[in-house]
């Protein structure tokens, strides 16, 4: 009897300790939201992390469907590489020669401007090592709502469901403040380039997507003396963007979008599918709100009036209806939804 009970006590002890020990390396391992060191919320915590392990014990993440999942889609297999980094860092900053030249090719660069000097200086102004994304894992369950800009969230009325992902993407030169029914307020993460830049609220982080090394060369002085305040067209000399909420989208993740996914239609992919394929690699789960044109066939953003836009489905440097094909297909196979609005 004694001995039953010393060992359970021994086997109690030992899950207690498990218990705290996972909670906290898993904690310790999660930096994007800050936590705090209340026992009884670690064990809620770690309960609930054990019942979504023990719910699906073979997923990649703890939802019931994961984007990652392979094997249920061929057309999907054959173009997500989940070995492509999304994200530039200190470690993966370098190009392979074929990439180094599509991506010098984009806007006609000629000369390789000293791509590594870049690097090395840019690293030396933002974050060189972390990489947030890379934090999933069986146990989350990351759910993103990607919010492009089409006319039609006009009175959609989907700002409360958008607001109610983990991760909030958006891009260009979206607004939310006077849209928020329609659009949500909240916003984790931004995608730019120089040209499409607006200033962002201090928790939000920006991606730029680099288009040339002017790009980066332009987060370098926008971040420290401002010398640079165009590009082809007028640019900000300065912005206010914390230097650990920058982020710089991968080139060669830009080339495998192309490749990968818009079978090298278009000239090069928009901002809009980018963030898309992002969004597969960096979520368990996506919603698209705001892609495609509005019920009018219209293709103008939601805070304008735009006449003009959609005129880049004629110039030929974005593919819009092949994009509009790779998201309606993936909507096709479970592995994104779409909500279409009005
Ligand atoms: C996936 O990407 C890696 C580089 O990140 C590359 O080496 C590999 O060949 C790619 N796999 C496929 C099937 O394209
Ligand atoms: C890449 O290009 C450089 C210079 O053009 C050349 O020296 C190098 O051998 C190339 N590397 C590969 C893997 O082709
Ligand atoms: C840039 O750095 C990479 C390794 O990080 C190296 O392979 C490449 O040759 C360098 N290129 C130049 C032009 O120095
Ligand atoms: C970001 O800050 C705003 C206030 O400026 C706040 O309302 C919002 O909840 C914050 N968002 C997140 C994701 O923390
Ligand atoms: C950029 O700055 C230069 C001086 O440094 C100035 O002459 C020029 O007008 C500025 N251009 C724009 C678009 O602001
Ligand atoms: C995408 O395009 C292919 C061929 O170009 C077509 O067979 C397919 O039906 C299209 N898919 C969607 C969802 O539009």
């Amino acid at each position: 009897m004694a001995m039953i009970r010393k060992k359970g006590l021994k086997v109690f002890t030992f899950i207690l300790l498990l218990v705290f020990l996972t909670s906290f390396f898993l904690n310790y391992a999660h930096t994007t939201t800050a936590y705090t060191w209340f026992p009884k919320q670690m064990v809620m915590h770690f309960s609930e992390h054990l019942k979504r392990l023990m719910k699906y014990p073979e997923r990649p993440c703890g939802c019931s469907q994961c984007i990652s999942e392979t094997g249920l889609a061929p057309w999907f297999d054959e173009r997500f590489n989940h070995t492509m980094q999304p994200l530039l860092n200190a470690q993966n900053a370098f190009l392979e020669n074929d990439t180094y030249r599509w991506w010098m090719k984009l806007q006609r660069e000629r000369l390789p401007r000293r791509l590594n000097d870049t690097f090395r200086e840019l690293f030396r102004i933002v974050p060189s090592d972390v990489d947030p994304f890379l934090e999933k894992g069986p146990l989350v369950c990351r759910r993103c709502a990607v919010v492009g800009n089409s006319g039609n969230l006009k009175q959609s009325q989907y700002g409360r469901d958008i607001d109610n992902h983990d991760f909030v993407l958006r891009m260009n030169r979206a607004p939310t403040a006077g849209f928020e029914a329609d659009v949500g307020r909240k916003t984790t993460h931004h995608l730019v380039y120089p040209e499409s830049f607006r200033e962002l609220a201090e928790n939000v982080s920006m991606i730029l997507i680099p288009f040339k090394t002017m790009d980066l060369q332009w987060v370098i002085s926008a971040m420290t003396k401002g010398t640079i305040n165009f590009t082809y067209v007028p640019v900000p000399r300065k912005i206010h963007v914390k230097k650990e909420k920058i982020l710089i989208y991968h080139p060669a993740f830009i080339k495998y979008v192309f490749d990968s996914w818009l079978q090298s239609h278009g000239r090069y992919p928009s901002t809009g599918i980018l963030s898309v394929i992002l969004s597969l690699h960096i979520c368990d789960e996506v919603d698209l709100y705001g892609f495609g044109a509005d019920s009018k066939g219209n293709w103008h953003h939601y805070w304008e009036n735009n006449p003009s836009a959609g005129a880049f489905r004629k110039t030929g440097v974005h593919d819009g209806d092949f994009e509009s094909n790779v998201t309606t297909t993936l909507a096709s196979l479970n592995k994104i939804r779409i909500f279409k609005g009005r």
